[in-house]
Formats: C-alpha cells, structure tokens, sequence
C-alpha cells in the first residue's frame, strides 16, 4: 500500500495556519484522500496534558530546556501513537505545526541551538519528517494583531514582540536551510490568494505521488 503523505503547517502565532488547514483538508478530502489532522502540541489524551502544561500562563518559571523536551515529549507521543501508523495505513496526515516550530521557537528564538534540539526530536520522531511544508508569511505584528483579537493569550503568545520578531527571523532562516521542503505561503494576500499558491504546491506534489 502507498504512503500517506505527511503535510505540516507553520507560522507565527495568528498567521493563518489553521485557516489554510481546513481548506486544504476539505480540498484532499473532496479528491478522495483519506486524511487526519492534529495540532501540536496535542493530538492524543497524552500530548494534549502536555499541552496544557506547556501553554499555561501560570508556568512563568519554565527553563527553555524543560519546554524543549515536554514539546519534544508530546511529539514521540503524537508520531508514535498516530502519525506513524496513519501514515503506513496510506492515511494523509496534516498537522499544525511539527519539528520546525522546535527548531524555530527553542532552538533559534530561546537560543538553544539548532543542532541541541535536532538531536532531541530525532529521538522524539524517529527522523521522520514532513513531505511538504507551508510556512504562512504574516508580519509578526500583524499576526498578533489577528490572536489578540480572536483569543486570550497563552504562556507562548504573551511573550515580548521580540521574541515573536525571533520566531520570524527564525523561520526565515529555517527556509534557507530546507529550501525543498518549505514553501513560503504569503499570509498577507487574502485567503483564496495564499490557499491558491498551497493548492499549486499541493497538485505538483500529487503528481510525483501518483506516478
Ligand atoms: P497554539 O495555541 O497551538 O498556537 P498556534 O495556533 O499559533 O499554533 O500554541 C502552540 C504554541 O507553542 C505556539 O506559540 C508555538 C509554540 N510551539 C513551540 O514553541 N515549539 C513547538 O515545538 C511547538 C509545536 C509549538
């Protein structure tokens, strides 16, 4: 049986991932794929009180490392309850944000290092990694802007515009290194624009899995 393909979504926090998210999983799903999706961290009962460890705006004390390792926790227990078995059923699997985030959030933006927190979520996944990757392109100010006016803020999102300027240099940089795998989505074009350049990526990536 084929592979199900493994599609990850990224971005700043109020970047329009999930929005893009449900398109594309009603547009795969109207193809005849079969498809989950998952948030992280979360996903399954584990990873989702991780979850909430990690987001809760009272945990102000929390060191980087210990944050590295309960996203990196939630992760192993994500891929080895979910990802891995869908995707070895022939199940497509989109998930909101996955290592990148790690690379991005703790390795660049809380300065633990790219190679410290590759090390960790290879052990976490088992190197497994996304087919294709959509970073959502959304000024970082903006995209605030945008949470701020839909939710409360959580642990992460109450952070100095600073770090979220860090978040957004980091993921720039993170383009450069997996230029194959990351599409820049440009989140400041309207919906249908930025879903349009998604489903451009997405049909050339279901040609080459077809043949
Ligand atoms: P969430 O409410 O799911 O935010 P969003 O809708 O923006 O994805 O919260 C997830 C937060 O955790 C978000 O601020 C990004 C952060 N994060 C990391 O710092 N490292 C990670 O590995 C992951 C998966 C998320």
């Amino acid at each position: 049986m084929r592979k199900g393909l493994f599609i990850t979504f990224e971005g700043s926090d109020g970047s329009g991932k999930s929005t893009q998210l449900t398109l594309l999983k009603e547009y795969l799903t109207n193809k005849g794929i079969k498809i989950i999706t998952l948030r992280e961290p979360g996903g399954v009962a584990i990873s989702e009180k991780i979850r909430s460890i990690i987001l809760d705006n009272r945990n102000t004390e929390m060191n980087p490392v210990t944050e590295m390792l309960l996203y990196a926790a939630s992760r192993a227990q994500l891929v080895s309850q979910l990802i891995k078995p869908s995707l070895e059923n022939g199940i497509t699997v989109i998930c909101d944000r996955f290592v990148d985030s790690s690379y991005v959030y703790q390795g660049l933006a809380r300065g633990l290092g790219m190679d410290t927190v590759k090390l960790v979520n290879n052990i976490a996944t088992g190197n497994i990694m996304p087919d294709i990757t959509f970073f959502m392109d959304t000024d970082p100010e903006l995209a605030l802007k945008r949470r701020f006016n839909s939710s409360v803020p959580d642990r992460l999102e109450n952070e100095s515009i600073k770090f979220h300027r860090d978040v957004y240099n980091g993921y720039l940089e993170l383009i450069e290194m997996y230029p194959e795998r990351i599409k820049r989505i440009n989140g400041e074009i309207g919906i249908d624009a930025a879903f349009s350049s998604i489903k451009e990526y997405i049909d050339a990536l279901l040609c080459r899995y077809m043949e």
